[in-house]
């Protein structure tokens, strides 16, 4: 196939159309997949959320994604360049660019709270391989993590962990430099040789603990959990929440996808592809939900027990299942690849606006964005104890108990997110040509005119709605 030899010029891009897939494959699944998703589905009463989460995937997700790699394809540059490009050729204002800015904008700032969470992941994999260690060290590898914790003595990490600044510092440090060292790389010998490695790798350790918790956890429930609506637990809020996260876990409204699309080259069509990895995201967030919710019912832990699921409640399922140590380990492992080849992503979007409008070289741009996040990121991670009385949008009503953290998270997810999608569905529904973008879809004819549909009609309004509730929640 023709992705991106077609080339002439030796443009740094991707080897191929399937190196480009498991790259885009790469950003979409991370922390949102195996964190948020299931830390949502257990808060908003399971199966309707989920099925909820699936329309918004297929019918605002899915053509999204395409219009996203379709203008970075045509752009061939940076996010900003892109919606510049697109719009000269539509005849349109150069101001359409904007687009691309407050995508490359809300990239860095995801970046900077993405790293924090990620290091947590990182010193748990690091506590799982001591407990692991133990229990090798004991003549029993197979053996359960933690032996003879209290249930409060393994929790109580979680708070002893977020209390020491100089541990979160480190973490997240780490984890910045390793995303730095894959984006300063470039396209192909750093993002496409991360994914082509990482990703396979993920992806066997994903199926090895599903089937795990199959055998060991309460799979039976966990299927009934995720896969029962129950329509009465059907609120504003939860669908609000089901497109937030479809838009999130997509990496959609950030520029993500226009960034990875410019570095294609060729005329194949790009419905194909963009089902794949729309198809593989979901997926995999399901796949998560059916390795962790066994693991929790089994233990008898509360599927709602929100974010700090994760760290604290399936510590306590690693104790008492066989292998829990070694699943234990292997678990924040997976995480933590997951989460590195989203912050790739994230980091490539500013740097490429550092190398297309500032003409920076790449290891420059890299280095600059990288650093900046991790600055941010420092405030973020003191605000779990330097800073833990400071609450930086405190005058805001929705984020008035918001600490740095989720200060960050919450303003890119409730308003850059929405904004960055919103203005890309309109862009492309309203304002580019439609010849133009059509031709670069290569959609045939009846699939064009539900792609054209939902992305001028059902994408603006379904977004708007989630946008101003989001901000407005009284409203509901
Ligand atoms: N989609 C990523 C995840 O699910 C997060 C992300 C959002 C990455 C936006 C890039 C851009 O973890």
């Amino acid at each position: 196939d023709g992705a991106a030899m077609g080339s002439a010029t030796a443009k740094d891009g991707w080897s191929s159309r399937a190196g480009f897939i498991l790259a885009a494959i790469g950003a979409a699944v991370g922390l949102g997949n195996i964190w948020r998703f299931p830390t949502l589905a257990g808060e908003s009463g399971g199966g309707a959320f989920v099925l909820v989460y699936i329309g918004f995937v297929i019918l605002l997700g899915l053509p999204l994604v395409l219009s996203e790699i379709s203008i970075g394809r045509i752009g061939q540059t940076d996010a900003l360049g892109s919606f510049e490009r697109v719009a000269e050729k539509s005849g349109a204002s150069r101001s359409w660019r904007g687009i691309g800015a407050l995508g490359g904008i809300a990239a860095f700032l995801i970046l900077s709270f993405y790293s924090v969470v990620a290091g947590w992941v990182l010193y748990y994999a690091g506590v799982m391989a001591g407990e692991l260690g133990s229990a090798i060290a004991s003549g029993n590898p197979l053996g359960g993590a933690f032996a003879g914790e209290s249930v409060d003595d393994i929790q109580v990490r979680l708070g002893d962990m977020l209390g020491n600044p100089t541990l979160l510092l480190v973490m997240h440090a780490l984890f910045m430099a390793v995303t730095w060292f894959v984006v300063s790389r470039g396209v192909h010998s750093g993002i496409e040789t991360a994914a082509k490695y990482l990703m396979p790798a993920f992806f066997v350790l994903l199926i090895g603990i599903t089937i795990y918790g199959a055998f060991e956890g309460n799979f039976g429930e966990a299927i009934a959990f995720l896969f029962t609506p129950d329509f009465s637990k059907l609120t504003p809020p939860v669908i609000n929440a089901a497109l937030g996260q479809a838009l999130f876990s997509l990496s959609l409204g950030v520029a993500g996808l226009i960034t990875y699309g410019s570095y294609l080259s060729g005329k194949d069509g790009l419905g194909g592809t963009s089902a794949t990895i729309a198809l593989a995201d979901t997926g995999v967030a399901l796949i998560a939900g059916l390795m962790i919710f066994p693991i929790v019912f089994a233990a008898g832990l509360d599927p709602a027990g929100g974010p700090t699921l994760v760290f604290q409640s399936l510590p306590v399922a690693f104790q008492s299942m066989p292998g829990g140590a070694l699943v234990g380990f292997l678990f924040f492992v997976l995480i933590g690849v997951a989460a590195l080849t989203s912050s790739v992503s994230l980091l490539e979007v500013p740097t490429a606006l550092g190398i297309g409008e500032k003409k920076w070289t790449r290891g420059k741009s890299a280095t600059v964005m990288a650093l900046g996040a991790f600055l941010i990121g420092i405030l973020a991670l003191l605000g779990y104890n330097v800073l833990s009385d400071v609450r930086p949008l405190a005058f805001w009503s929705i984020f008035e108990n918001a600490d740095i953290l989720d200060s960050i998270d919450g303003f890119t997810g409730k308003v850059m997110l929405p904004l960055g999608a919103l203005l890309t569905s309109v862009f492309v529904g309203w304002i580019a040509d439609r010849k133009l973008m059509a031709t670069e879809t290569g959609l045939s004819a009846g699939a064009l005119a539900l792609w054209r549909f939902l992305v001028a009609w059902l994408c603006p309004i379904a977004v708007a709605i989630v946008l101003v509730t989001g901000l407005f929640p009284a409203i509901l």
